[in-house]
């Protein structure tokens, strides 16, 4: 789509600032599973931990990855940007699908939250808050640094 070439800055910059926003979020909600694991079921704390949950991934998390996988995709469309046989882009793109897998789990714990039947344990929260930065970084080393 060479209509997209002109415009090939501003989708790249929009791109950039929809990840910053849909990563914001995804570090973020595990750390307030991990706080939310040590409130009494039905306390009005949890309940309030309810509300930020859902705010977090409806209002932030959830428009951001849409937006990121938009513009990325956009990106993809425009003539030349990507080299189909390039090393780094599978990888890159292998990592944001994990991603996205890691967003349906975290979409999946807040219901458990919601629905008072989370079984896991904080330290399993701890752990799991982990998963989006490792992700981060490889992308951003495959993006920017195409190492092959
Ligand atoms: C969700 C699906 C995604 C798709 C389809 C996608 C696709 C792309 C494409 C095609 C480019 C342009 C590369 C170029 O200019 O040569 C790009 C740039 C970039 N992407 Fe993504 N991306 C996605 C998600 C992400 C995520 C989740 C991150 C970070 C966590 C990310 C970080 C970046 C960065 C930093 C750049 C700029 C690279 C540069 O300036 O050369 N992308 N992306």
């Amino acid at each position: 789509m060479t209509i997209l070439l002109p415009l090939y800055p501003w989708i790249k910059s929009l791109h950039i600032i929809s990840m910053v926003a849909w990563m914001a979020g995804m570090f973020y909600l595990p750390r307030l599973y991990v706080y939310h694991c040590g409130l009494r079921r039905g306390s009005a704390e949890s309940e309030r931990f309810k509300v930020m949950e859902r705010r977090l991934l409806k209002q932030i998390i959830n428009p951001a990855m849409m937006s990121t996988w938009t513009f990325g995709l956009l990106l993809v469309a425009t003539p030349g940007v990507i080299d189909w046989h390039a090393g780094w882009w599978h990888v890159k793109l292998l990592a944001v699908i994990l991603m996205s897998g890691f967003h349906g789990a975290l979409s999946k714990w807040r219901r458990d939250f919601l629905e008072d039947r989370n079984t896991r344990s904080e330290r399993f929260y701890r752990i799991a808050n982990e998963v989006p930065t490792l992700l981060l970084i490889v992308i951003v080393f495959m993006v920017i640094a195409r190492p092959f």
